[in-house]
């Protein structure tokens, strides 16, 4: 099933999203997540992008074609902790399918050790970097109620101000379903 994607402004994509029961059974939902991920062309998709405030998120790089360092990144995190992040902060353009049609530079560090549990409850001990350890920030952000525009400076967000509300109205194009917080 496709769900439509929450934009920015609704409150769910604000609160630090819940603890999963252990041993849960994720499969449906998971199925959904990515789904709902390939059909906005996604890499990664967090559960509160699709409304449910749950520590979940899936990535799937194997889609880019010209990054091939992300050829077998296609991972379900499930209670995932961050445990340490390390190196030197980096800048790349971040997008986001909860703020469609804004690419901003952010920076962030360059590698991350993290604790997470797969959709049959094994638990890993992982270290990713580059664009690995990019994406699975920006996705733990979203479960912590962060979204990537907060780390801008304050001018540069106040420009942006318009095209926020409008996207929260749901004034934007996108080519998938959105599910906007202010749209009458
Ligand atoms: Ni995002």
């Amino acid at each position: 099933m496709i769900y439509p994607i929450i934009m920015y402004g609704d409150p769910v994509l604000r609160q630090r999203a819940k603890d999963i029961d252990h041993g849960a059974d994720m499969t449906q939902l998971i199925e959904d997540m990515f789904e709902t991920m390939h059909n906005a062309s996604g890499i990664g998709l967090a559960a509160p992008q699709i409304g449910k405030s749950i520590r979940l998120f899936v990535v799937d790089g194997t889609i880019i074609d010209d990054e091939p360092g992300l050829a077998d990144f296609k991972k379900i995190f499930i209670n995932p902790v961050i445990m340490d992040e390390l190196g030197t902060p980096w800048e790349y353009e971040e997008g986001c399918l909860s703020i469609p049609s804004i690419r901003e530079k952010i920076a962030r560090m360059e590698r991350l050790k993290m604790r997470y549990f797969d959709e049959g409850w094994n638990l890993w001990e992982e270290e990713f970097d580059g664009l690995k350890a990019r994406i699975i920030q920006h996705e733990y952000d979203h479960i912590e109620g962060k979204m990537f525009i907060d780390y801008l400076p304050p001018l540069r967000k106040r420009l942006l101000k318009g095209k926020l509300a409008d996207i929260s109205k749901g004034k934007v194009e996108t080519e998938y379903r959105i599910s906007a917080p202010l749209k009458k």
